[in-house]
């Protein structure tokens, strides 16, 4: 886990870069509680039956998200407002997840629609925030991560995009590349095909695994036209394509689209080693 745990060396050795880690997301989760105190206000950090940390973990992922979107925005050169924005949404996209998931679940146990479920979580999402009277472009920006996302992120891929659609392909990105708060799975050879896979192909494999998730996958062929996963990992790559361009394009840099994950995250140990949100 990156802010908790180490993962790094030996965990009986005392740790410059643990500390300087804690640090880093203590003075993150700090600059940015305002948007935090949502996650407060909707339960997530009260212990319940099944876990005394209840929904922290939610938190976790949703900070860890803050550096490597700002990696992306940095090198895309969105202008600071857009950023902002950027930050916030990233830290509630899945404020959410309580409700999913319960959703989701009572779907399973009664044989309806998982996918319907989804969709329904997303509608009570969205009008929390607009309650909440979170930013519009905020809610937008939140709107554009996972398979209920794909037709939007999709028709962004061949045009000239706004500062605030690029925020909104970096966000989608980088949920598609995060696994709870795990720093990003290095790139493989796959040994039955010999091709390169990155941690947006092994997060999406390790989705397929999850039961709720297997029928939801299934119910994508009715929506999309295809199993739900097969068309988030291609609209993921093409996203990743698409931030590799624009990179090159804005900072000069060429990093191969399949390398973009592994890169994020040495950038952002490279923040947390020299202090610098
Ligand atoms: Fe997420």
């Amino acid at each position: 886990m990156i802010i908790m745990e180490s993962q790094d060396t030996d965990p009986h050795a005392p740790n410059a870069f643990e500390q300087k880690k804690r640090d880093f997301f203590r003075r993150l989760a700090l600059s940015l509680r305002p948007t935090l105190n949502i996650h407060k206000a909707l339960g997530l950090w009260k212990a319940d039956n099944r876990d005394r940390h209840g929904f922290r973990n939610v938190t976790e992922h949703c900070l860890v998200e803050v550096p490597r979107c700002r990696v992306l925005a940095e090198h895309l050169r969105l202008p600071d407002a857009v950023r902002k924005k950027l930050d916030e949404a990233a830290i509630l996209h899945d404020a959410w997840k309580q409700q999913e998931i319960l959703l989701a679940r009572q779907a399973s146990e009664q044989g309806t629609s998982i996918w319907a479920a989804f969709a329904r979580a997303s509608e009570e999402f969205r009008a929390f925030l607009v309650e909440q009277h979170v930013d519009p472009d905020v809610i937008e920006l939140t709107g554009g991560i996972g398979h209920l996302s794909l037709k939007t992120v999709e028709s962004l891929l061949e045009k000239h995009c706004t500062p605030l659609e690029e925020a909104m392909l970096i966000l989608h990105y980088v949920d598609d590349i995060s696994r709870n708060s795990d720093w990003v799975a290095p790139a493989t050879i796959q040994s039955a095909t010999q091709q390169k896979v990155n941690a947006l192909d092994l997060r999406m494999d390790a989705c397929k695994e999850r039961p709720l998730y297997r029928q939801l996958d299934i119910e994508g062929n009715a929506h999309l036209g295809e199993g739900t996963y097969a068309a988030v990992l291609r609209v993921g790559h093409a996203v990743e394509a698409k931030l590799s361009h624009l990179i090159r394009l804005k900072s000069g840099k060429s990093i191969p689209p399949v390398n973009l994950p592994e890169w994020i995250d040495t950038e952002v140990r490279t923040a947390i080693e020299t202090g610098s949100e």
